[in-house]
């Protein structure tokens, strides 16, 4: 039997339903402040916690509560961080693809950095804040040809992709250069991204290297002491046994000895860091517990068999495995088994094939229908990255402290799903929801 936060998940499962994400409050709390601490100590006073991973009103109060602010990159999040109570000071706002209203409530919100990451950007941005009467601190995204040791889809830093503006064409230069010669914009620094799930300090390294010989190149045309370098996030998490995350103490001092060094080579003050992490706050903090539903055993060309276990969501509730082929640690949750383990398959209910929770999980053969199984680290683009694939409800998230359950998110209704269904009049919308 598993527990989490000092509740049986058992009695999580019977009074909230499954698929159920639980998330440890104190685990996350604690993590928060592990990075506010280390990065404070490595000269970066400010950490945001990145909103992409998940974010609830509730965990916006929670890591503002724990000194770090949050990095938004889009409207909604905006808004819950907003309405949140959040500072302005303590948000930053960066996306590839902002609309106006997007800026519009950025700046209205006083939020502290928009990072630049095109001209047409740098146009917008600077016409919100000129109609808003202030000077908006930007950072520009930058892309410094780092590709990160981590999976092809979720390396963000070398050239041929979407993000930022190229360091070796001139175009983050020519960008500078743009906003400086802006007056309702204030350019304060720069902003680098290199992939997710990284485990090796070095692509770090090498992007803070490359950023501060940009530094020298700024100051040199254009006069320009850069004050702030934003290294983004990434940080890897153990998600099995086969991972490895290296020590966020250890990153954090070992980047701003490396930054340190730099700027002492080209006489540079030090600018102040500041770190984005999202899934290294929040993803080991939470749990999803399924149901099993069926079990089914398959006898595969040269007599193998492979045992699919069935359970009550899937890739509406976690499109990691689809999209990065992750992996998993698994355990059966609503009792113990002293039964030999057997391999299986845990797919979830939809109508795809490709709708794997986990590709390979041992779980005990005396597994049924019925018994509850915990899938860990779910914290991270799974909530966030859910849809309503098959037209299935998203699940819901409590938080667990000191045994007591609390609804962070509550669990889609079939109201909330038709509610934009202008075919449904209202009287079949709360039939739905009943
Ligand atoms: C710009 C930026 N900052 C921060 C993050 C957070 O990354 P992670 O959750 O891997 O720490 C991301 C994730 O893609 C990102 O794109």
């Amino acid at each position: 039997m598993l527990s989490i936060g000092g509740a049986d998940v058992r009695d999580l499962a019977a009074d909230h339903a499954t698929p159920l994400l639980v998330l440890d409050e104190e685990d996350l709390r604690a993590r928060a402040r592990r990075f506010r601490d280390a990065y404070a100590r490595a000269g970066a006073p400010l950490v945001y916690y990145a909103a992409k991973a998940f974010l609830t009103t509730t965990i916006a109060r929670w890591v503002v509560d724990e000194g770090l602010g949050i990095d938004v990159a889009s409207g909604g999040e905006l808004a819950v961080a907003v309405r949140a109570g959040v500072p302005g000071e303590r948000l930053l706002m960066h996306g590839n693809n902002k609309s106006m209203a997007e800026i519009e409530a950025a700046v209205a919100a006083g939020v502290g950095r928009i990072v630049a990451d095109s001209f047409d950007d740098v146009v917008r941005i600077a016409d919100v804040a000129l109609r808003a009467g202030v000077v908006q601190p930007v950072l520009v995204r930058v892309t410094v040809g780092v590709e990160a040791h981590t999976h092809e889809f979720i390396a963000t830093a070398h050239e041929d992709q979407k993000f930022g503006l190229s360091m070796s064409s001139g175009a983050a230069q020519e960008a500078v250069r743009r906003i400086v010669a802006l007056p309702s914009l204030r350019f304060v620094g720069l902003h680098s991204h290199i992939g997710s799930q990284i485990f090796v300090a070095s692509g770090f390294e090498v992007a803070a290297h490359r950023a501060v010989r940009f530094l020298d190149r700024i100051r040199s045309e254009h006069g320009v002491v850069v004050t702030e370098l934003n290294l983004g996030g990434g940080l890897g998490i153990k998600y099995t046994d086969d991972d490895a995350p290296p020590a966020v103490a250890e990153i954090a001092a070992e980047l701003l000895e490396i930054v340190v060094a730099e700027c002492q080579r080209y006489r540079l003050p030090v600018p102040r860091l500041a770190f984005e992490p999202g899934r290294a706050i929040v993803g080991p903090s939470t749990t999803t517990i399924y149901r099993v539903g069926t079990i089914k055993r398959r006898t595969l060309e040269g007599g193998q068999q492979r045992v699919y276990v069935s359970v009550d969501g899937g890739m509406s509730d976690n499109i990691r495995t689809a999209l990065y082929d992750a992996d998993y640690t698994v355990a059966l949750a609503n009792r113990g088994s002293d039964a030999r383990a057997m391999l299986t398959r845990i797919v979830g209910k939809h109508c795809e094939s490709g709708d794997i929770v986990v590709r390979d999980a041992w779980l005990p053969d005396d597994l049924a229908p019925g018994d509850l199984i915990a899938v860990a680290a779910t914290g991270a683009y799974h909530r966030s990255m859910a849809s309503n694939y098959n037209l299935v409800t998203r699940p819901a998230v409590v938080s667990v402290a000191g045994g007591a359950a609390q609804v962070v998110l509550r669990r889609e209704s079939l109201a909330d799903l038709f509610a934009t269904d202008v075919g449904l009049s209202e009287a079949d919308v709360r039939t739905f929801g009943s």
